[in-house]
């Protein structure tokens, strides 16, 4: 333990398994694919926003992650086949303010070169269902552009509902809403 960090809340989930997946919380090991991702335009296209520039940023974007997980004890992990060292991308949730209260905002990004084989599907349903049974009071919300046909899917896939009403704008345009059944919308 490093600086006046604290020891992250034992919520025994920094290890998620799905049929074909390990989900576990990010170390330093995956700043080359933090880095990687978040400077592929085809992986950033509809969120430009979310591109990184230097390695220094994606140090700080960990940094970041690391600083939900001290605090929350859960955040993004990073998405790995069974048995491999390969990275698939990263899915998660982080705590947001949304209309004056906390929610938890749901995110994926996945290298190009994994897509289409429902791996971000399979991922995003282990953390949301991670959610419902974890932080049952929490709104899982998910925004997506209106174009992401795919980011759109996986968020369908993952229980999330359509809220048309709660769309809005975001960092880089207009975001379409989707959230959890079942947890109010406040
Ligand atoms: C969105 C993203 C995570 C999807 O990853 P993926 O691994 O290809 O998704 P899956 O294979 O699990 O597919 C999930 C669903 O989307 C559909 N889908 C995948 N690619 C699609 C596309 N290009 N157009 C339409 N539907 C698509 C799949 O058919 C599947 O549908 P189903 O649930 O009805 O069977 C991936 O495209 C990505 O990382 N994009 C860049 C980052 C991003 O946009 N993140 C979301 C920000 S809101």
């Amino acid at each position: 333990m490093t600086g006046d960090a604290a020891p992250a809340p034992d919520t025994g989930v920094e290890e998620l398994r799905t049929a074909r997946l390990l989900l576990r919380r990010p170390g330093p090991e995956d700043l080359d694919a933090i880095f990687a991702l978040h400077t592929d335009p085809e992986a950033c296209a509809h969120n430009p926003s979310d591109l990184l520039e230097t390695r220094k940023d994606a140090e700080l974007l960990l940094l970041r992650w690391s600083h939900q997980w001290n605090r929350y004890g859960f955040g993004y992990w990073t998405v790995r086949p069974h048995g491999s060292a390969e990275t698939l991308g990263f899915c998660g949730v982080k705590i947001v303010g949304f209309r004056h209260r906390a929610v938890l905002n749901l995110f994926y990004r996945f290298f190009p070169s994994s897509w289409g084989a429902g791996y971000a599907g399979e991922a995003a349903t282990a953390v949301v269902g991670w959610a419902r049974v974890h932080r049952p009071d929490d709104l899982v919300i998910a925004r997506v552009r209106p174009e992401n046909v795919a980011s759109q899917r996986v968020a369908l896939r993952a229980g999330l509902v359509r809220a048309a009403h709660l769309d809005s704008p975001g960092d880089d345009g207009t975001d379409w809403f989707y959230v959890s059944k079942g947890a109010g919308e406040g």
